[in-house]
């Protein structure tokens, strides 16, 4: 390698804001705008990957070392040098400088003040292309980990609360129309399924995140005999990226993970949207914990379920999120651009507003309180027995069809009456059909039609209590890193 003496001249171009020399100012010969210095400058948002930069910087070094590129005296005095740097960050006493651009030629920049000549030889076989896709993998993959552990926590809390709430029977609904009862345990546990399948997706996400891109330089690769491998390990990469173009170029994976999250909180809301119903005066099925309500400045009766509110309306950044991504991409010729500096801010707030509406919910929903005289009160309106009544019928021999035909004029007498199905004496419902017996009544009560539903997946206790079983034997071995 050639000694490079340009370090002794005056650099060609340099920061409008500091004056100091560009670390790549040696072809240019005027300063850059300080307008553009601001416009181009990332630093204010991807600060936030410091921690993965040194990361990446100290695994790229150690390698470096290994493969002989550096000495080992070398490398260390880098491996410490970023030690403090990352130090000095984390005590926020760190000087981010606009004209510095971004996270890694503040952090390259800082090196070479602290440790000088050395420090200039780390960038040695690597670009900030590979280097910045390199941090955001690292980053993500942690952001997966700690939005996966949210999940887990929020799923055993409503597996907790479907077994607390097992026997307790509400109204089910389709089009939002009183149905057939159903357990609140049962409801729970739905909501702990869609959970399930977003922690897969993330899951399987995170399996093409966790590649490693360092190597493939600024597009091409790189002539230095790099360990790739070895870099891999020390970061804790499943593999190495195959084709260097597409390597620095594409955020694919960031896509994917924005559509699990995209998905997740659609999830969300929807539950989102139910707590708000439920603690309805319309509805008053549960009461949330005070501690995630708040009041009204005029109205003094009111208690607002702002949280799930929230939850509700966040979504709609996480999808347009999803949306800033794709088109992000879309049109990006191979290989890096800088529009890929735009995946940042999207990234971070898909990040952050999974994990405050994951963290909100995985305590607000266990602790609320289920208004169980309200939900089975509920439940005795509406007709919410009429199926049962029609299957009772077929059990004596009408046929399905006529059966569904007479239990829709008993509701209709019903109806006439203002009473419930158990409500009518048995004569009203002998001239109706004359297959009805006096047993009916036990499958007219909500307790008594959810309990008939005893099948794998329907809302009878019984089947509650089984699924809180296997789903707390499905924790258990996730925790267990089964
Ligand atoms: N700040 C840049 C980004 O976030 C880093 C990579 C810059 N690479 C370049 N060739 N200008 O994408």
């Amino acid at each position: 390698m050639t000694q490079d003496s340009a370090h002794d001249k005056p650099a060609a171009t340099t920061s409008a804001a500091t004056g100091e020399a560009k670390l790549w100012g040696g072809r240019f010969s005027e300063p850059t705008d300080a307008f553009v210095e601001r416009f181009t400058a990332s630093v204010d948002f991807d600060r936030r990957l410091y921690r993965e930069d040194i990361q990446g910087s100290q695994a790229h070094a150690r390698m470096l070392a290994r493969v002989g590129v550096l000495t080992e005296a070398e490398a260390e005095q880098i491996l410490q040098g970023l030690d403090a740097i990352r130090d000095e960050i984390a005590a926020d006493a760190f000087d981010w400088q606009v004209g510095r651009e971004d996270v890694h030629m503040n952090i390259e920049a800082r090196l070479i003040e602290r440790i000088g000549e050395v420090g200039k030889k780390l960038h040695t076989g690597r670009s900030r292309n590979d280097q910045v896709a390199t941090d955001i993998r690292l980053w993500l993959r942690a952001s997966i980990d700690d939005i996966l552990r949210l999940i887990r926590a929020y799923q055993e809390g409503l597996v907790d609360l479907a077994e607390r709430e097992a026997d307790t029977v509400m109204p089910g609904f389709t089009h939002l129309q009183t149905a057939q009862p159903v357990t609140f345990g049962h409801h729970m546990l739905a909501w702990y399924e869609m959970l399930e399948r977003d922690a897969e997706r993330l899951c399987d996400a995170r399996r093409r995140v966790n590649i490693l891109p360092l190597g493939s330089a600024a597009l091409a690769g790189t002539p230095y005999p790099l360990d790739r491998e070895y870099t891999a390990e020390l970061l804790g990469f499943d593999g190495v990226s195959r084709n260097s173009l597409d390597a620095v170029s594409d955020r694919d994976f960031a896509i994917e993970f924005t559509a699990a999250a995209a998905t997740l909180m659609m999830h969300l809301s929807r539950q989102a949207e139910e707590l708000v119903l439920w603690t309805s005066a319309q509805f008053a099925f549960i009461e949330l914990p005070d501690r995630y309500c708040t009041g009204s400045s005029i109205m003094p009766q009111k208690k607002n379920p702002d949280v799930p509110e929230l939850v509700r309306g966040k979504t709609g950044r996480v999808y347009g999120h999803l949306m800033s991504l794709l088109t992000l991409m879309k049109s990006q010729p191979l290989a890096y651009n800088k529009d890929n500096q735009e995946d940042k801010e999207p990234l971070f707030d898909t990040v952050d507003t999974l994990l405050g509406s994951l963290r909100a919910f995985g305590d607000m929903v266990p602790n609320l309180e289920v208004r169980r005289a309200n939900t089975l009160a509920a439940t005795r309106r509406g007709f919410a027995t009429a199926t049962d009544l029609a299957d009772y019928l077929v059990g004596r021999g009408v046929a399905f069809r006529d059966a569904h035909e007479i239990v829709g004029r008993a509701v209709r007498v019903a109806q006439e009456q203002g009473v419930d199905l158990a409500e009518l004496a048995l004569a009203e419902l002998q001239a109706i059909s004359p297959a009805v017996g006096d047993d009916v009544y036990t499958v007219l009560t909500p307790e008594g039609s959810a309990a008939a539903r005893n099948l794998t997946g329907g809302t009878a206790p019984e089947q509650v209590r089984r699924q809180v079983a296997a789903a707390r034997e499905r924790l258990r071995g996730l925790s267990a890193g089964r």
